[in-house]
């Protein structure tokens, strides 16, 4: 349904050449669902753009719903939805008309039958009279959808179709695309960085990085070939005389935020929000020296313990790359990472593995205060491909 060759585009301004995609290959076969994904600025919309005809490649060739590109964009639109990210509805116009309007530019035989069947198919049957700019985002959406759908496209282009809906309408909406996929066997290419969208939704991803695709597969190849198990070690404490225990709480907790992947270094800053404690939010690699400053100031404290924080900070270092050099040779562990006192390790069958890599650590010397074991999700795929956590990359 697309087969598309080093297709790049360069935009040239004032501020010199900004290369947005650089050389993409893709092929999405007909009734799939394909998940384009990528952070912000990866370069996913331009690619849709072109490829919808809306943006002339700078580079490359693509057939697209088994038309060409460049010689017959015309017979590619015909052929396609395009819902834009963020939608192109005029909020003044009721969705009926709009939804009318539409199906008489694409010379859709029976309007008035095509757009009732939309509504019905769309959950927007009742709303015919409401202003688009009166609807919720989810319907919005919704009428977004049914737009691009009206001259029954085998091919649809959806641009972020989820961002800024709650859970409960984008589980819907999930619902109505898988729909549109086995009822009408439309193939859809969507873009998003939400990994749960992209984990529950799409039957394959393409993952975008600065204009280039880095990895590409179901989500659970992806898991299983590129990510391995998670296995997060926490190096024990290691006691130093004016280390206060608030410090090790915190830092603890600041790293154990870190581990799971979801807090951001401000939160961190938040739950070491005490004084004294800036050198071991430092130590646990959350919170640069400029985030902690406003908490440091405030804190008479802090400037007493920062020079013993910071000889705890260079054990810390130590212990963790005696850790890293124990571990990095083990013929599981595919990758060693040191933030702090988190070791974070990805390694083959890591079932299987713990008790040697645990034994390593003993003979190493290296003493732990826990150690868990995570299944890889989209978010260390693409950690690994990438180098960047999507989360904090979006
Ligand atoms: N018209 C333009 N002129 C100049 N630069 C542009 C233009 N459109 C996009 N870019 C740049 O190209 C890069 C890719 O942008 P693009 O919109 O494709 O990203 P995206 O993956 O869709 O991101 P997002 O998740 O934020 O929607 C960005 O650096 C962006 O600033
Ligand atoms: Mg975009």
């Amino acid at each position: 349904m697309i087969e598309a060759r080093g297709l790049a585009r360069t935009f040239t301004g004032k501020h010199g050449a900004v290369e947005a995609v650089r050389g993409v290959d893709l092929s999405v076969a007909s009734g799939e669902i394909v998940g384009f994904l990528g952070p912000n600025g990866a370069g996913k919309s331009t690619t849709l753009r072109m490829l919808t005809t809306l943006l002339a490649p700078t580079a490359g060739t693509a057939s697209v719903a088994g038309r060409d590109l460049r010689a017959d964009p015309a017979g590619v639109r015909r052929r396609i939805g395009y819902v834009a990210q963020g939608g192109g509805t005029d909020p003044s116009v009721p969705l009926g008309e709009e939804l009318d309007l539409q199906a008489r530019l694409y010379g859709v035989p029976d309007r008035a039958g095509r757009v009732a069947e939309l509504c019905a198919r769309l959950d927007l049957a009742g709303l015919e009279a409401r202003p688009a700019g009166s609807l919720s985002g989810g319907q919005r959406r919704r009428l977004d959808i049914a737009l691009g759908l009206v001259h029954r496209p085998p091919l649809l282009f959806l641009d972020e179709p989820t961002t800024g809906l709650d859970p409960q309408s984008r589980g819907n909406l999930w619902d109505h695309i898988r729909s549109m996929r086995d009822r009408d066997g439309t193939t859809v290419f969507l873009t998003t960085h939400y990994l749960d969208e992209a984990d529950a939704l799409c039957d394959r991803l393409l993952i975008i990085d600065q204009g280039r695709i880095v990895a590409e597969g179901t989500p659970e190849q992806l898991k299983r070939r590129i990510a391995g198990d998670v296995v997060t070690l926490e190096l024990a404490d290691i006691p130093t005389p004016a280390h206060t225990a608030i410090a090790a709480n915190a830092s603890g907790a600041a790293g154990a935020a870190k581990a799971a992947g979801r807090a951001p270094a401000a939160d961190a800053v938040g739950v070491a929000g005490t004084a004294g404690v800036a050198g071991s939010v430092d130590a646990a690699g959350t919170a640069s020296a400029a985030d902690v400053a406003g908490v440091v100031g405030a804190a008479d404290a802090a400037s007493a313990a920062a020079p013993a924080n910071a000889a705890a900070a260079a054990r810390v270092a130590r212990v963790a790359e005696r850790a890293r050099a124990a571990l990095s040779g083990h013929p599981a562990v595919r990758e060693a990472a040191v933030s702090g006192r988190i070791v974070r390790l990805t390694v083959e069958n890591g079932e299987r593995e713990l008790m040697g890599l645990v034994r390593a650590l003993d003979a190493a010397g290296v003493e732990l205060a826990s150690l868990s074991l995570a299944r890889p999700t989209l978010d260390d795929v693409f950690l690994t491909v990438t180098g960047r956590s999507l989360r904090e990359a979006a």
